[in-house]
């Protein structure tokens, strides 16, 4: 029997590993991580990226699921409910409220993105895009004309409103499977869509592995490219200047998060919906397995070796070509474009694109659906009519103030990077201090079907939070001095869209504390015991 408010829960084991891999697997997998480690080291990127995995992304997968299922035994689906709980006070629930805001803004622009992808996939089908064939420029014209970036406002004026279509449809999809619910909707469309999109991917992988360098660039062979991306012998400097170097570990660190899903809320809430003895420790270990292999073989052998035997060295030694925009659509479509059967090939890699979005931005939506249902007492029709009000709202913001992406760069600024350090950092804090370290043991060792290490709760009570807290110093002084300037300087004549975003950010967390204080007045009156 369940304890949740609204009854639900996974239907199989296998059903909430996919799901929980599908809100990892996404486009951090294909496009950030290559870029990032290409940018980072290569080969010695792996070097930090192994550390915050292990320091990091495998503590807290561990304490998200552990400390969802604990709350979810208790009745609450929501970080706000699970948190309040565990602090055993109502404002402990106000602790947990960016574990439902952070997912929400951050879906406002990552379904933009996830649009965009299913507007290539289709253009590749109609050949639009493989029409442009080796016209560098005409494919970074079309990715700023599609997004446009040209003006604020663009993509309503342009007459290129074709892409608004798509990002109608990208809506429509999330939220008929969200309304569906969680295991005839999530569950059901990952059970489908993971193991599609990796079968793409390996088809999409077999055809770069068995590229032949052009006639007119000999030298750059699939190995030469392999090398590009792995080799640390083609960074400048020692190994050592690399290893020192912050700005690796703070790149790695980031990767992790945002690849893994960790400290945004969305496993927490996941993981709510499990059964007081469901496994969490094997479980969390094959889904962070799962993105391992799709992010380092997968993401770390397509794009980059790909882009190396067309396009060269020179052009991927500019950062500018290797970002997660320009990498996934400027330079990639330039490489299919020149592919043999690239248009298939091309279609195939958008359209796996899309589907790991999907099952990422799902995952987005469920923790405030959990939350507005807890919070207001009200079911699911109702909870999803006002998350797509709120979302749309969002999205409509990021799409019109396009101008340089400015809208969007703003909101995953503030929330992919600064807030998930925070909130990341509280939920270790509280797994391993509040929950304490016999608790927290206890909670994820029952049911494991694996041995846990007892070692596992030191690391998480002194050496994750140190780590955290380390990077998230050295985060901010790097990159909080530029953003507080754009802040204060916005650009004469035109719109302030920072001070705006930040207006939008501060309107949804009011809302949720809003929906928070309803929910304290039926929360915590008895203490709820596990099922
Ligand atoms: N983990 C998701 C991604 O990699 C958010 O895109």
């Amino acid at each position: 029997m369940s304890n949740s408010p609204s009854g639900e829960r996974w239907s199989t084991r296998v059903g909430v590993i996919l799901a929980v891999t599908g809100s990892a697997v996404g486009l951090g997998n294909f496009l950030r991580f290559p870029g990032q480690a290409a940018q980072n080291g290569g080969g010695l990127f792996m070097i930090p990226y192994l550390v915050a995995f292990l320091i990091v992304g495998i503590p807290l997968a561990w304490s998200e699921w552990a400390l969802g299922r604990h709350g979810g035994n208790r009745g609450y689906n929501s970080a706000p409910g699970i948190f309040g709980g565990v602090l055993r006070r109502p404002k402990g629930a106000y602790v947990g409220m960016l574990g439902t805001v952070m997912p929400v803004l951050i879906y406002t622009y990552y379904v933009v993105v996830e649009a965009l992808c299913l507007y290539y996939a289709w253009h590749y089908l109609t050949g639009t895009l493989a029409g442009f064939g080796d016209d560098v420029s005409a494919v970074g014209d079309f990715f700023v004309a599609s997004m446009g970036m040209t003006e604020h406002g663009a993509i309503f004026t342009s007459g290129q409103g074709q892409f608004l279509g798509f990002v109608g449809i990208c809506f429509f999809i999330n939220f008929f499977l969200i309304y569906r619910g969680l295991s005839r909707g999530i569950e059901k469309f990952c059970a489908i869509a993971m193991p599609l999109l990796v079968v793409c991917a390996l088809i999409v992988l077999v055809r770069v592995l068995t590229l032949q360098p052009l006639p007119e660039t000999p030298d750059q062979t699939l190995w030469a490219g392999l090398g590009f991306m792995w080799n640390p012998a083609q960074q400048d400097g020692s190994i050592w200047d690399t290893l020192a170097n912050p700005d690796v570990w703070l790149a790695a660190t980031g990767q992790i998060f945002f690849s893994l899903s960790v400290g945004f809320g969305l496993i927490l809430t996941y993981a709510s919906y499990l059964r007081k003895d469901d496994d969490v420790a094997l479980s969390s270990l094959t889904s962070v397995s799962g993105n391992g292999f799709c992010e380092v073989v997968l993401g770390g052998m397509i794009a980059l070796p790909a882009a190396y035997i067309f396009l060269g060295p020179m052009f991927l030694s500019d950062p500018q070509n290797i970002g997660t925009f320009s990498l996934g659509f400027v330079t990639l479509p330039n490489v299919f474009n020149q592919m043999p059967a690239g248009s298939f090939f091309g279609f195939l890699f958008f359209f796996l694109l899309f589907l790991a979005a999907v099952t990422s931005s799902l995952s987005m939506l469920q923790p405030s659906i959990a939350l507005l249902e807890e919070g207001l007492g009200i079911t699911r029709k109702p909870s999803v009519a006002i998350l797509g009000f709120i979302t749309f709202a969002g999205t409509f913001f990021i799409v019109y103030f396009s101008a340089g992406l400015q809208a969007l760069d703003t909101v995953d600024f503030w929330m992919a990077n600064f807030f998930i350090f925070i909130f990341a950092t509280v939920q270790t804090l509280i797994f391993g201090w509040v929950l304490g370290p016999k608790k927290g043991y206890e909670e994820l060792a029952a049911g494991a079907e694996i041995c846990v290490p007892r070692g596992i709760m030191f690391v998480i009570r002194y050496i994750s939070p140190l780590f955290l807290l380390t990077v998230f110093a050295l985060w901010c002084r790097r990159s909080l001095p530029g953003r507080w300037e754009a802040i204060m300087n916005p650009p004469a004549g035109e719109p302030p869209v920072v001070l705006m975003a930040l207006g939008f950010i501060v309107v949804v967390l009011l809302f949720f504390s809003f929906v928070i204080a309803g929910a304290n007045q039926r929360w915590y009156q008895t203490d709820k015991e596990p099922s």
